[in-house]
């Protein structure tokens, strides 16, 4: 049985985790910033010192196949796909993401070296933008459901930055980008190991989730408009303050997401108050919120509130409101058979295994519309991750790349 070389996982992931690293030691790759550009050259030597050929598809996902496996298998039938992001947010950790993408390249190394002859191709990919500067899971949404022009030229960043400009001025082409939808029968199935980002696995002991499903979620901005006023002279019941405003809509969603599940989650991540001077009420504030779900009605149900919500604290504090939600992504069960295959693979080396469902969104839920689909989890030291503290074993690290090579190659020999 091939067995990967987890020194070389451990060392690439202490090189990567080395970019963007910032003063308080979380990092900041944010999608086509210097520092992600940076990661993306580093995975760009890994390949072509490894020998591997690598393509930038129109939206700027890196595929990646090794010439020696594909000249051994017949490189014309769909591929199995592997692979994550190395993107982060902002103080982010030094896995998520990471792990899935360097495994992945880890499995396509030890294939290639190995000479390993498999009836399907291998390819291993990295998502562009998966953490969402421009649009959640942005990079497999442009492969699965696609993006128009005019959507792709709506899209801002987090620094107010067009996508447009900012692709462009990093050699993208608009015209590709909003035509970069797979050709049907491009991938045979697909699975992508990630850290679990919560503490199920950890808490129960257990090495393997086997991830059943994904949360459905969706997200964008809500913005209040009042009127800017003196700080001292305006008195407090002549005010439209959208800074008090955007309070009162922050305090309200714990109580919003009690009142559609148990399992709903909503989180507001940015504010920010215009024009933003400590003594001058706010004319406008604009409210980021992230809303997830594990069925599609729950998602709805969110939606749903926040608009109800914003309606009534605007009427309540005389003002006005626009809201732009994104295109909400489904929920996404992942596939059978694949997680089968996962469970085996990781029965087959000794270890603890049990089905998990992700609250965390991935990659993956997109490609599970045009692909049977599975992913792999390892656990999490404390459950902790977008922040500087994501941690996860080097054993369990080398767990998880063994059983997503077990599992690359049984769906190659499918
Ligand atoms: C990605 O990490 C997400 O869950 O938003
Ligand atoms: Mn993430
Ligand atoms: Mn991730």
């Amino acid at each position: 049985m091939t067995s990967i070389n987890a020194e070389r996982l451990k060392a690439d992931l202490g090189s990567l985790g080395n970019i963007g690293r910032r003063p308080s030691g979380g990092l900041g790759r944010t999608s086509f910033s210097a520092e992600d550009t940076e990661a993306r050259q580093w995975y760009f030597d890994r390949c072509a010192e490894a020998g591997l050929d690598v393509t930038v598809d129109g939206i700027g996902n890196i595929i990646v196949s090794s010439p020696v496996a594909d000249e051994l298998s017949d490189a014309r039938r769909p591929a199995v796909w592997s692979g994550s992001h190395i993107d982060t947010v902002p103080d982010g950790g030094a896995f998520d993401g990471a792990l899935g993408s360097i495994a992945a390249l880890e499995c396509l190394r030890r294939i290639h070296e190995d000479r390993l002859a498999l009836d399907r191709p291998v390819r291993c990919i990295v998502y562009a933008d998966e953490e969402g500067n421009y649009a959640h899971l942005f990079g497999s949404r442009a492969i699965s459901r696609g993006f128009s022009r005019s959507e792709l030229e709506a899209l801002t960043g987090r620094d107010g930055d067009r996508f447009v400009d900012t692709f462009t001025a990093a050699g993208g082409d608009i015209d590709r980008a909003a035509n970069a939808v797979l050709p049907e029968g491009t991938i045979d199935a697909s699975v992508e190991l990630h850290i679990e980002q919560g503490p199920v696995l950890e808490v129960e002991g257990i090495d393997i989730g086997v991830v059943t499903g994904i949360v459905g979620l969706g997200g964008g901005t809500i913005t209040l408009r009042g009127r800017s006023d003196h700080a001292g002279t305006t008195p407090m019941n002549a005010r439209k303050d959208a800074g008090v405003a955007a309070g009162a809509l922050l305090a309200s969603l714990p109580c919003i997401a009690a009142g559609v599940s148990e399992r709903a989650v909503v989180t507001s991540g940015i504010v920010t108050f215009v024009p933003g001077g400590a003594n001058v009420v706010p004319e406008a504030a604009h409210v980021t919120v992230d809303f997830r779900e594990p069925t599609a009605e729950g998602v709805a149900a969110l939606e749903s509130a926040l608009i109800a919500r914003t309606k009534a604290i605007a009427a309540e504090h005389g003002l006005d409101f626009d809201i732009e939600f994104e295109e909400t992504v489904p929920p996404a069960p992942l596939d059978g058979e694949v997680q089968s295959i996962v469970a085996a693979a990781a029965k087959g080396r000794g270890l603890r295994h049990i089905p998990i469902h992700s609250g965390a969104g991935h990659d993956s839920q997109n490609i599970a519309t045009v692909a049977p689909t599975g992913m792999i989890f390892v656990p999490s030291i404390d459950g902790r991750s977008h922040c500087p503290e994501e941690d996860t074993k080097w054993d369990d690290v080398a767990n998880g790349g063994q059983v997503l090579l077990d599992t690359i190659i049984k769906l190659a020999n499918r």
